[in-house]
């Protein structure tokens, strides 16, 4: 199998095999319960959040990864740092390089952020989220959400993922889009035409919530994502008014068609959803939560662990963690 790069910003940068074997590494970390501590922390690999923009998911879930890693864990202080003097990111990152620090997850509002960094990465790389195009991890965790719902990878293959909501301007969409396909998933796509992507060839799209339930199998619904938004006062007050009865779902959508509902969060109470369908056995976004801590952490490890020459340096080998469990 080809290492795993070291710059991870899209889906599309891993193979099958690649994902399989991700996957599967997930899944023994959650079935064993491992805490995969290094043997001596001097050797620990250093790992960074750099998050632009606001998080409780992603940036948690990588701290808690890394910590039950063994790594040494840190989280970038833009607030207090040279950033704020205007130091830029190349630099910022040369400097983290130098501090010891072995890879750092940004999340940014550039989209394609991580293009500039593909060739010459001053240091392994994840995207925690770049601006409107992707949120790869985001979509491998789904995946494994997906895995354990319908009980293998193999039983995606024909299954349709209903996509709900802002899909334009969402990153988790973008991924979920390209990600799906590979393993023989359909997508249902509903939503107003001012959130659905231009590009509509290869995705079914529903005209309704009756025909959207019907024809998905399991839901994905995303928020609408507000602070994006380039619409006048009254658009946006418009769409709060009428979204939640058109585009929104409620317990009894999950109980009348037996659907389970996935969502990345942070959820808008309300409007995709109501309070009663997120109290209830339908939703699923807590159980993705827990999915993200083994997923992030076999994430962690396959980068960490690359062996890609460019970043062997005396004493903080990323392989003194001990993981050899596949
Ligand atoms: N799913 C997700 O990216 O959530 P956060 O913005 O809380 O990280």
């Amino acid at each position: 199998m080809t290492p795993f790069p070291s710059v991870l910003e899209s889906v599309d940068d891993l193979s099958i095999e690649q994902i399989e074997t991700l996957l599967t590494l997930a899944q023994h970390i959650e079935r064993d319960n491992l805490h995969l501590a290094t043997q001596n922390s001097l050797k620990a690999p250093t790992v960074y959040t750099l998050f632009f923009e606001n998080s409780t998911r992603t940036k948690l879930s990588f701290a808690t990864s890394a910590q039950k890693l063994g790594a040494h864990y840190l989280d970038f202080p833009i607030q207090t740092s040279s950033v704020k003097k205007g130091e830029n990111i190349e630099e910022t990152l040369l400097t983290l390089k130098a501090q010891g620090a072995e890879l750092c997850v940004i999340r940014t509002s550039e989209n394609e952020f991580f293009k500039n960094y593909k060739e010459n990465p001053p240091l392994k790389l994840i995207n925690g989220g770049d601006g409107i195009n992707e949120h790869p991890t985001q979509a491998l965790l789904d995946l494994y959400q997906l895995v354990k719902f319908f009980g293998d990878l193999k039983s995606l293959a024909g299954k349709t993922v209903g996509i709900a909501g802002d899909i334009i301007h969402s990153r988790v969409a973008h991924s979920l889009l390209k990600l799906l396909p590979k393993f023989g998933v359909k997508i249902c796509l509903f939503g107003p035409v001012y959130f659905l992507p231009k590009e509509l060839g290869r995705f079914q799209i529903a005209n309704n919530k009756t025909e959207f339930l019907k024809q998905s199998d399991i839901i994905y619904l995303l928020r609408i994502q507000f602070e994006r938004l380039n619409f006048a006062e009254q658009k946006i007050t418009e769409i709060k008014n009428h979204y939640p009865s058109k585009f929104g779902f409620g317990l009894e959508d999950a109980k009348n068609n037996e659907r389970f509902f996935l969502h990345p969060g942070p959820v808008n109470i309300g409007m995709e959803i109501s309070p009663e369908l997120l109290k209830s056995q339908y939703y699923l976004g807590h159980q993705q939560v827990e999915s993200s801590i083994p997923v992030r952490m076999a994430i962690l490890l396959l980068v960490l662990n690359n062996q890609d020459s460019r970043f062997n340096k005396k004493g903080t080998n990323a392989a003194a963690i001990n993981y050899s469990i596949l």
